[in-house]
């Protein structure tokens, strides 16, 4: 009924109520080293009983068939093997949206959101903004932007087909349009002229992979995390095919936001400015075509 030390779930015939499950995957969690076990259990539960979290709660004396509690064991192993909470949930929010998200590609974060908070802001008041998202992986930014601003046309470009076949899939669940192509940025950037370009390209130093979370070390496409050089590319990419007075906005690394504003100025680029993360970390490079 404890947590245990092998590849177990800590999950047993008899750990039967809501909450007793709750507890003991908990525990398994932690011991295994999530840093959000309860969250974790709550949501891995929640999703075994199609149930809201809160309603987990409103029932917590309720007791589980086998069948539901071999649902939330499949779940709790996967997550104590490390793989992200997202991958096992199969869906992420990501602005106003719910997105499929798996292996295929990187698990979108609240960072890019701001991100995408910014794209908005360079095409306010334009009614059909050209705008092509450079490494669109799930599709997030190009969805989110297609979702917000209405009558934006909008390109997401990907050197990676798994990643393309799942931006397409979000396509399809969230209803939005946008197109997607297979291109490889460092072959220079599709010509425009673009009213936006944003992108968060893979800008993890390959020397640091080793220190990254389990979750995302192990889990995550690693060709999503880091690809020398993609920011500068990048932007060199963008000054060849952004329309006079269209915006560039990408995001890039904690410490990398002053390379990258003086960057941006050297090509020409005017109003450069930076924007801080929901953790107060420089993380949004912008800047303007004259
Ligand atoms: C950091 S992920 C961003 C994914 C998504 N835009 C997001 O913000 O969640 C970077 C993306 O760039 C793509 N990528 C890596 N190298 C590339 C290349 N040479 N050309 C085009 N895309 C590339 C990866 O496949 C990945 O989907």
């Amino acid at each position: 009924m404890t947590s245990d030390g092998g590849g177990g779930n800590g999950l047993q015939p008899g750990s039967s109520t809501i909450s007793e499950v709750l507890r003991l995957s908990t525990a398994h969690l932690a011991a295994k080293g999530s840093e959000t076990p309860r969250l974790d259990a709550e949501r891995l539960l929640a999703q075994a009983l199609g149930l809201e979290r809160i309603e987990l709660y409103m029932a917590s004396n309720r007791s589980l068939t086998p069948l539901e509690l071999d649902a939330a064991r499949a779940l709790v192993t996967r997550r104590a093997r490390r793989e992200p909470l997202q991958y096992v949930l199969g869906e992420w929010g990501f602005r106003r949206l719910t997105l499929a998200v798996d292996s295929r590609a990187l698990i979108p974060r609240p960072e890019t959101e701001v991100l995408v908070e910014r794209a908005l802001a360079l095409i306010a008041g334009l009614e059909r903004p050209r705008v092509l998202d450079v490494g669109t992986g799930s599709g997030a930014i190009a969805l989110a932007i297609a979702d917000e601003h209405p009558g934006a046309m909008i390109t997401g470009l990907d050197s990676s087909e798994d990643a393309l076949a799942l931006a397409a899939e979000n396509a399809a669940r969230t209803g939005l349009t946008v197109e997607l192509a297979r291109h490889d940025l460092f072959q220079g950037l599709p010509d425009g002229p673009w009213d936006l370009i944003v992108s968060n390209p893979p800008y993890v130093d390959a020397a640091d992979l080793p220190t990254l979370q389990p979750e995302v070390r192990d889990w995550e496409p690693h060709g999503a995390l880091s690809a020398e050089g993609a920011v500068e590319a990048v932007a060199r990419g963008s000054v060849a095919v952004l329309a006079p007075g269209g915006g560039l906005a990408l995001e890039v690394g904690a410490g990398q936001t002053d390379a990258t504003a003086a960057l941006l100025t050297e090509l020409g680029l005017v109003e450069v400015r930076v924007t801080r993360d929901l953790r107060g970390v420089d993380r949004v490079v912008e800047g303007v075509r004259p």
